[in-house]
């Protein structure tokens, strides 16, 4: 998706970056378990059949593995620029799948002593607590009409 959507701006585009990389005092996945850790990502969700089946299952359910995934993709940050961008289009694709809208992340975009809430989400992420990334998901989720 990365490499299909930015491919025409960026010669990076679609292609696992060869620097590690920081952000704030979070480092993401170094380059040299880059591909690992993806695959490894990547055949969990294939195992969870890419959360295709969660039109019948509770809003809750369906959060808490959006916000696992979330969380383990952006610990990862694979690519050089525009992760955060292309991992919520990812995930909206699987809300709409599931009849939801894309999610709303309106709320979490409000600052709070430096920083917003998704971005103190993301930093959890990166010690595996996935906690307030699910809240702002459930929170972000409403059935389509
Ligand atoms: N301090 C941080 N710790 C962990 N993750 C962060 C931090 N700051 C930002 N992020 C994550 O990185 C994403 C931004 O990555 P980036 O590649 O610049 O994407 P984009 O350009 O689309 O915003 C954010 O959406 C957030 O999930
Ligand atoms: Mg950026």
């Amino acid at each position: 998706m990365h490499g299909k959507t930015f491919s025409k701006l960026y010669d990076f585009a679609g292609k696992y970056r060869n620097v590690n990389i920081s952000k704030g005092y979070s480092t993401f996945c170094q380059v040299r378990f880059l591909e690992q850790t993806s695959n490894g990502i990547f055949d969990k969700l294939r195992n969870d059949e890419y959360l295709k089946n969660y039109f019948e299952k509770s809003k809750e359910e369906f959060a808490e593995k959006l916000a696992y995934y979330m969380c383990e993709l952006i610990a990862l940050h694979p690519f050089l620029e525009l992760n955060g961008r292309i991992l919520r289009l990812f995930f909206d694709m699987i809300a709409t799948y599931n009849g939801y809208e894309y999610i709303d992340y309106k709320d979490s975009l409000i600052i709070e002593d430096g920083d917003n809430k998704y971005i103190k989400a993301s930093i959890d992420c990166m010690t595996g607590k996935d906690n307030k990334m699910y809240q702002i998901i459930l929170n972000g989720l409403k059935k389509a009409k």
